[in-house]
């Protein structure tokens, strides 16, 4: 059956389809993944389509790549219900949720410069999530809080 969203974006053959994106969010998602469209890839972006349940959501179809586990969790800190489904010959071969954990380390940097997870010495930055979405982090060191636009400017 034709849903509505599928009116704005057809289905693809091979790749992956990053489904109920926070709407309005889809070109964030393509940044923090790094992709710009520069390495060729075909790419399509729907944004704030209708859903199934009257909301709305965003959707980005990458065809002929299938993500890696560790690009897919970094879509979590903005878009913590996205689904990531894999497309082989037109079928969903693997539908998953994304995860955000309850401690980010490694892929965000602390903001305030004086915090030791910046100094010279190796610390690795470590956050905790003190809200889902939109997301509030804490730097596990000087307790400084980022926000959504905070991690955004990281990617
Ligand atoms: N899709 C696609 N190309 C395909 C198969 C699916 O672009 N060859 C897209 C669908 O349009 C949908 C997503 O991949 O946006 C997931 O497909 P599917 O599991 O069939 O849809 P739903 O059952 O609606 O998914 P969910 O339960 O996750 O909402
Ligand atoms: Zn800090």
């Amino acid at each position: 059956m034709q849903s509505r969203e599928e009116l704005h974006v057809r289905k693809i053959k091979d790749g992956t389809v990053i489904d109920h994106i926070t709407p309005g969010f889809a070109l964030d998602v393509l940044k923090i993944l790094g992709i710009n469209g520069k390495a060729g890839e075909t790419v399509t972006a729907a944004v704030n389509v209708q859903s199934k349940r009257q909301q709305r959501k965003d959707i980005v179809k990458i065809q002929d790549r299938e993500l890696k586990p560790s690009e897919v969790d970094k879509i979590a800190l903005i878009a913590p219900n996205a689904t990531i489904n894999i497309i082989r010959n037109y079928d969903v071969t693997s539908k998953k949720v994304v995860q955000l954990p309850q401690i980010i380390r490694g892929t965000l940097r602390c903001d305030n410069p004086s915090c030791i997870s910046n100094a010279r010495e190796p610390v690795e930055a470590q956050f905790g999530v003190d809200q889902r979405e939109p997301i509030r982090l804490k730097c596990y060191f000087c307790g400084h809080i980022m926000e959504r636009e905070d991690v955004l400017k990281q990617f």
